[in-house]
């Protein structure tokens, strides 16, 4: 279907070599709703992107509440990867999600600033001591992988991890949000989802008798106080983990790469490492860690004067929706300079905009400060490799010289 010229196939191939910002314009040529061989409609535009994620009659599930399923044959995967509110439509996502929002406000978030800034200071104290030797810096392996998963972990409190392992079960998951597609992915996500339910439960238990101040201790009580079961603090506890590094670990490397792709960025932060922050929001527009993500019409409704048959899979592109030209005064140039502009959609908008923003922001900005700072003269080696996927978008290597 790919082949055949169908550019919403081609994107779900999520080829690595692919330009898919190209790809997003062919769809866009289209027409507002795009029918594609592979059984979906895309849209691209930023006002359609943002009825479809708002519109109450679009679920993130079938209408019956059965879950979407890529192959029947497939063995299921643990709840600790499936079981999360990110894919339950209300009454259990308004139900689940109150229970992790409180760890997640804004100012709550805050209080973090200095571990956060600890942490990363003492992964590039690290890397530093390796590039003394001579040695190249793989960016991605050595900063952006393992900083947000140490964060997350902390703030959920899981001790002791092993980031390597964890930046290998986050990669395995965020390819899973493409479709498993074959038996060995299927495997290989079974196995990962045991070792986290099995973890979860552990910890929840431990806490349970001994709480302390972390995400794990609050879900606990929550289960304890009856306002979730076992089976739903575990998926609460996966999404968490999940969603707090894959996501985050591209949007540094992502935003590393478009800086050094436009060399005036990079020195304007160097000057002024206090706009690090505007550097994150133009990252997230430009070239965002996650490209989209679909809905499931509930009933038949029309979208942009096209009928849509109940049960239709939608694609909201909203990496397509960050470029739309009607939103967005030159929108292929990476510009954090921009201002006035409505904010991008890659933490989604409506009932499921991502929980997790205000921290991925904050680490967003650390992490751009404090390469600003430390590492003035960082240049990338040009052997960065992206890594293959439609869905989650970032590099698995970026090697530079301090
Ligand atoms: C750059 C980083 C991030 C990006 C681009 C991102 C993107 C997204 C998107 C697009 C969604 C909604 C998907 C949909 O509408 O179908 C979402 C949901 C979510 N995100 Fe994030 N995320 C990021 C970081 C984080 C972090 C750090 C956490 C937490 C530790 C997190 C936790 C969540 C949760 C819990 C949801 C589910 C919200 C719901 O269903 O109500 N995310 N994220």
């Amino acid at each position: 279907m790919a082949a055949s010229g169908d550019p919403v196939a081609r994107w779900l191939v999520g080829s690595p070599g692919d330009d898919v910002y190209a790809t997003y314009e062919r769809i866009r040529a289209r027409g507002p709703v795009v029918d594609s061989k592979a059984g979906v409609l895309a849209v691209t535009s930023h006002e359609l992107c943002q009825t479809v994620l708002r519109d109450s009659r679009f679920g993130v599930r079938p209408a019956d509440g059965s879950p979407v399923r890529n192959d029947p044959a497939l063995p299921d995967v643990p709840g600790s990867l499936t079981g999360s509110f990110l894919e339950l439509d209300p009454p259990d996502h308004t139900r689940l999600r109150r229970v992790a929002a409180p760890a997640f406000r804004p100012a709550v978030v805050r209080t973090w600033t200095p571990r956060i800034e600890a942490v990363l200071h003492h992964l590039m104290d690290e890397a530093e001591h390796r590039a003394r030797h001579g040695a190249d810096v793989d960016l991605m392996v050595e900063v952006a992988a393992p900083f947000p998963i140490a964060v997350v972990s902390e703030m959920l409190g899981i001790p002791d991890v092993d980031a390597a392992r964890f930046a290998r079960i986050g990669a395995l998951a965020g390819q899973s949000l493409d479709g498993v597609r074959s038996p060995r992915q299927a495997r290989a996500l079974r196995a990962v989802g045991d070792e986290l339910d099995t973890l979860f439960t552990r910890l929840l238990d431990e806490r349970s008798r001994e709480p302390r101040d972390d995400v794990i201790s609050a879900l606990a009580s929550a289960r304890d106080r009856d306002e979730a079961t076992a089976a739903d603090v575990v998926g609460i506890a996966g999404l968490l983990l999940i969603a707090g590094f894959e996501t985050t670990v591209n949007l540094i490397g992502n935003g590393i790469a478009a800086l050094h792709a436009s060399p005036q960025t990079w020195y304007d932060l160097v000057h002024a490492p206090a706009t690090a922050q505007a550097v994150v929001e133009e990252t997230l527009r430009w070239d965002p860690s996650v490209q989209g993500t679909a809905r499931v019409a509930h009933e038949q409704l029309e979208l942009a004067g096209r009928s849509v048959p109940a049960g239709s899979t939608v694609l909201v592109l909203t990496a397509a929706a960050n470029r739309d030209p009607l939103v967005y005064r030159d929108p292929f140039i990476f510009d954090p300079g921009r201002t006035g502009e409505v904010e991008h959609l890659t933490f989604s908008t409506g009932i499921h905009y991502c929980l997790g923003a205000p921290l991925a922001r904050l680490e967003g900005e650390v992490a751009f400060r404090l390469l600003a700072e430390r590492w003035s003269q960082l240049r990338l080696v040009p052997t960065t490799r992206r890594r293959p996927g439609a869905t989650i978008r970032g590099y698995s290597h970026l090697p530079a010289r301090l």
